[in-house]
């Protein structure tokens, strides 16, 4: 009989695999891709050797990393049928879902399943790696009733999608600053939307579904969506003399702020202070964002009345004050997120295979055993119809 107390409500602090792909420290603010601190990632490095790092578990050569670049470059196309489907999709519809439709339909045109074979693995992340984001392109420029644009060979993994979004060349910095972005977000041990891509993994389903799983999970307000929310946020609070009054009330309505807490975080997230430093490279650029210094308020006050329980800035609340910066819709935020840990959920579904065990965890049954069944014309209203009902309407309506 398995007692109560090993119930952990969203399995808090049960460890669900042996990973060797990231790790994080909560209490030191500290996170590592492959034992390497973020912050020299992404001062260093580049979203697809990171990704490329991820997923083989190294830091490429040169040609190693030309070559999957070259790979990457070949496949940002989509079939014209999966362009054709988006244009079904309402202009209204959110981008994620979007996201999860056409990522799932990729499974329709790549149907062979060889998960032991290498060279599979290997073309199944190239080939997700590259569309993800001429699918998060396409569905943009179709929303506005426009034609999808078409990748450019010539500009990088980065410059290529800040180009499919509008049609002009990014300025060098933007395109920096966003690659940096995408390292930021690549990867993140045993979040809510990895844990989704490694049990669909698990069921050895091609790795469409289990990015197409991840993509659904990801877009939940308290994981990925909160970048989206963070901005809505600030604008409601419209001020820094209002960012207090407007705190006061979110913590009396115990409402969650957008963009604060974290799992595993207790102390600021590393991430938002990188962020927060390539935010004010593109102000110093591009100009002040009047919401930054209501962020900048809201996130003293938040600390002030929450630090002592560990609230502290995550990797969305500045995330999308960049992405504004960048001239990147808000609705976008999300999907932007889901561009780069597509490298973090194939590292995880490449580490899954590798020992796989089918996730079927137990439960502790909470309800009744040994219920007769009773026949429909013998069946009382229940409790909930009375109560909905007066008694006397019920009364009326069963003529008793
Ligand atoms: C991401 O897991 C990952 O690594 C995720 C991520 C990644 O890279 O994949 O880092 C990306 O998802 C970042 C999180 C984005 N979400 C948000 O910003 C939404 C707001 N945050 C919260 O919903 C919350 O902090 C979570 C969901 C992120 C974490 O919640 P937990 O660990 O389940 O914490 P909890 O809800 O159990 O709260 C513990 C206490 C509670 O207070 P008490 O009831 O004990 O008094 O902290 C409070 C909570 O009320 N709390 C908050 C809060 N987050 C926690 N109070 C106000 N605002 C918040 N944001």
């Amino acid at each position: 009989m398995i007692a109560v107390s090993e119930f952990k409500p969203g399995l808090e602090g049960v460890p669900a695999t042996l990973s060797s792909i990231s790790c994080v420290d909560g209490q030191q603010g500290i996170l590592e891709y492959r034992g390497i601190r973020i912050e020299e990632l992404a001062e260093k490095s580049s979203f697809l050797e990171v990704a490329y790092l991820l997923i083989w578990g190294k830091l490429p050569i040169k040609e190693e990393l030309d070559s999957f670049k070259h790979e990457i470059q070949s496949h940002r196309r989509i079939k014209y049928r999966i362009r054709d489907m988006m244009k079904c999709f309402p202009e209204t519809g959110h981008p994620m879902d979007a996201l999860q439709t056409s990522a799932a339909a990729l499974g329709l045109f790549y149907a062979r399943r060889a998960l032991d074979d290498p060279q599979y693995i290997r073309k199944a992340a190239v080939r997700l790696l590259a569309k993800i984001p001429t699918m998060v392109a396409a569905f943009q420029m179709m929303r506005k009733g426009n034609d999808p644009i078409q990748p450019r060979d010539d500009l990088d993994y980065s410059a290529n999608f800040l180009y499919m979004l509008n049609e002009r060349e990014p300025d060098p910095l933007a395109a920096r600053i966003f690659d940096v972005c995408l390292t930021l977000h690549a990867e993140h041990t045993i979040n809510a939307s990895t844990f989704s891509a490694m049990v669909t993994a698990s069921t050895l389903t091609d790795p469409y579904a289990v990015v197409a799983s991840a993509v659904g999970t990801l877009a939940g307000p308290l994981h990925g969506g909160a970048n989206e929310e963070v901005l809505v946020m600030l604008e409601e609070i419209g001020s820094v003399g209002n960012v207090r009054p407007y705190l006061d009330q979110l913590i009396a309505n115990k409402a969650k702020i957008m963009g604060f807490g974290h799992r595993v975080y207790k102390v600021k997230d590393p991430r938002a202070t990188v962020l927060q430093q390539l935010a004010e490279q593109l102000f110093e650029k591009f100009g002040r964002d009047e919401y930054y210094e209501i962020a900048l308020e809201l996130e003293t006050a938040v600390e002030e009345r929450l630090g002592h329980k560990g609230i502290y800035p995550n990797v969305d609340f500045y995330s999308g004050l960049v992405y504004r910066k960048l001239g990147i819709p808000e609705d976008l935020f999300t999907p932007v997120f889901a561009i780069a840990r597509v490298a973090g959920w194939l590292a995880h579904w490449k580490e899954q295979l590798g020992k796989n065990r089918i996730f079927r965890p137990t439960q502790i049954y909470t309800g009744s055993h040994e219920e007769p069944y009773i026949p429909i014309e013998r069946r009382a209203v229940s409790l909930e119809r009375v109560r909905v009902d007066s008694l006397e309407q019920h009364l009326e309506r069963n003529g008793k």
